[in-house]
């Protein structure tokens, strides 16, 4: 819930002050009535009318990265009423997330408005490029490695290529930490992909997403892209 002045300014109707004024003058109306009260709080799904103009008709593209935390689920709306990682951004904005990260999974993550940027990012035939590391329980053999390089059936399918690093080896746990990189993003596909090779994925984290990455975003924080990335992202979709 956000202040009725502040949602009008954010929707890039006027400045805050002027819808102030507005609300003031009695030319505000939320969910059919009008509202003078300063400070009053709406939410994405009321419906505001400014001078007669429908607020959500001159909505701004927003775009977010967020380092999602654990435990968040990757909705807009859960049906259990568990957090959503849309609970973490801060804005009115309609946003929703680009692809999903599983509730256990945790990392790199866009949210946004723009559905050209979201198609773009998703579409298979653009390849953009997602990194993960993921501690798996065991040993990575060669030949294991190959598997997951040249592609390993999921849900029938054999996954394209992908690059994989084996980061480090714990002899203690038998734990190691892989890098991966993949196209792709279907369901569970990183932990899937280990499946497919007799290993268990303990821990996920996406690190990147293209040129994308956590710098500066501890668990749970956010920040907007700058327009330079958004352009950028852009990019990728006509190489
Ligand atoms: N692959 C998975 O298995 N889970 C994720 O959350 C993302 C990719």
């Amino acid at each position: 819930m956000e202040r009725l002045q502040k949602v009008i300014a954010e929707k890039g109707y006027c400045s805050r002050r002027k819808a102030e004024e507005l609300i003031a003058a009695g030319k505000v109306e939320v969910n059919g009535k009008i509202v003078t009260e300063m400070g009053y709080k709406v939410s994405f799904d009321d419906d505001i009318l400014v001078e007669g103009n429908q607020l959500s008709d001159k909505e701004e593209k927003v775009y977010f990265l967020l380092n999602k935390p654990r435990g968040v689920v990757t909705t807009v709306h859960d049906e259990k009423s568990r957090k959503t990682v849309v609970d973490l951004i801060p804005t009115t904005s309609r946003i929703y997330p680009v692809g999903r990260l599983d509730y256990d999974t945790t990392g790199i993550l866009i949210l946004t408005n723009d559905g050209e940027l979201t198609e773009l990012l998703t579409h298979p035939k653009n390849n953009i490029e997602k990194t993960y590391v993921a501690k798996v329980n065991g040993f990575l053999t060669s030949e294991n490695i190959n598997k997951l390089k040249n592609g390993v059936v999921i849900d029938g399918k054999k996954t394209n290529k992908a690059k994989v690093k084996v980061k480090k080896y714990d002899k203690k746990t038998n734990t190691s930490l892989v890098e991966l990189v993949i196209h792709e993003g279907k369901n569970h596909q990183v932990k899937k992909m280990f499946e497919a090779i007799g290993l268990k994925v303990l821990k996920l984290r996406r690190e990147k997403i293209a040129f994308l990455t956590l710098t500066g975003l501890k668990s749970g924080e956010v920040r907007e892209l700058t327009i330079h990335e958004v352009k950028k992202l852009y990019s990728l979709g006509s190489k």
